[in-house]
């Protein structure tokens, strides 16, 4: 049946009727907060980043409580991030591993703290003094010798209580020697969100501004995806479900809508992505010159959901959970 008889503006003419045909729903508990943590700043004294509008550096106090601020609105999950201060960065990243490192100080007082589900982002660049994400050899980054310093890594977020751990190396077989390292270490409940399909994008540029993270030479092209690929995201999804990995990632979201939808259609596990700081500062940017209306923001996770994303990562989960 066509027109007259069919009429696609029936099902629009109210908002209510609006609000029962709506096939995509972004939930608070889809979102996941970034919280930034610094070593050695002092409580009361939270950094603004210049490249990201409204996201902030904590100390460990202040980060917690800006979760337990979350948490009140309704915040289910956070990721969280260590910025360890220069002096304590080394060629082997040796303060990721740290029983008493910024992350797992920070994870064991949100867990005493608050309700919240803790997830943490192991790599090493914020930690290595060349800002690579594993340990180097001249102009190399070695594979199989940087998999036993992400086991430690995972391994001491587990000890401090971390819920869930989100390994963003790109490393190949590190979701093997993780899941090895912390099943031998009797963290066989933590679980793992691999980021799997990591591109090497541009869109990080104000992560690792907010971070101090940026590679002191060379780039991260020969362990981050070549944006141009699509087949190669299946088979790196296919060899972290193979090596244990419960939740699959895609990072970014935006320029890789297309990427969420093929693992969301491909594969039977959670389907995370990350909505990245470049993706976050665009939006703020745009907002603020007043090219764009806060609108878009909401606009933008229905989008990343609509692809097929169950959990998302986002700079923005502050800024909307009032919306929810
Ligand atoms: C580090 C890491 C990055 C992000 C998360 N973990 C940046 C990078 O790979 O250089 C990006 C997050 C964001 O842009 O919000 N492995
Ligand atoms: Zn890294």
């Amino acid at each position: 049946m066509s027109f007259p008889r069919t009429r696609m503006r029936r099902l629009r003419k109210s908002p209510e009727i609006r609000k029962i045909i709506q096939e995509t729903k972004v939930n608070k508990e889809d979102l996941i907060q970034p919280i930034f943590i610094k070593e050695r700043l002092k409580n009361g004294q939270k950094e603004s980043i210049p490249t990201m509008p409204n996201e902030y550096r904590y100390s460990i106090d202040d980060g917690v409580l800006f979760g337990k601020e979350l948490e009140e609105k309704g915040l289910n999950s956070v990721i969280v991030f260590g910025i360890p201060i220069k002096s304590n960065k080394d060629e082997l990243g040796s303060s990721a591993y740290d029983k008493n490192g910024i992350v797992q100080k920070t994870i064991r007082k949100l867990k005493e703290e608050t309700n919240l589900l803790v997830i943490s982002d192991v790599c090493l660049c914020q930690y290595t003094s060349h800002g690579h994400c594993g340990i180097v050899d001249g102009n190399k980054i070695l594979n199989d010798e940087t998999l036993k310093y992400l086991s430690k890594v995972a391994i001491s977020h587990s000890e401090a209580g971390v819920d869930i751990i989100a390994p963003s190396d790109m490393m190949d077989g590190r979701i093997l020697a993780i899941r090895d390292g912390l099943d031998n270490a009797g963290f066989e409940d933590v679980a793992i969100m691999s980021y799997s399909a990591k591109y090497a994008s541009s869109f990080y540029h104000p992560f690792r501004d907010a971070v101090s993270s940026a590679p002191s030479f060379g780039n991260r092209k020969t362990y981050q995806m070549d944006p141009s690929n699509a087949c190669e995201a299946i088979r790196e999804a296919e060899l972290d479900l193979l090596e244990g990995a419960d939740i699959l990632m895609v990072k970014p979201a935006l320029a890789y809508l297309d990427i969420i939808k093929s693992l969301k259609d491909n594969f039977n596990l959670p389907i995370a992505t990350y909505n990245v700081s470049g993706e976050y500062s665009m939006l703020k940017a745009g907002i603020e010159k007043g090219y764009l209306t806060e609108d878009a923001i909401m606009e933008t996770l229905i989008s990343i959901k609509r692809a097929g994303a169950d959990l998302i990562l986002s700079h923005f989960t502050k800024d909307v959970l009032d919306k929810l």
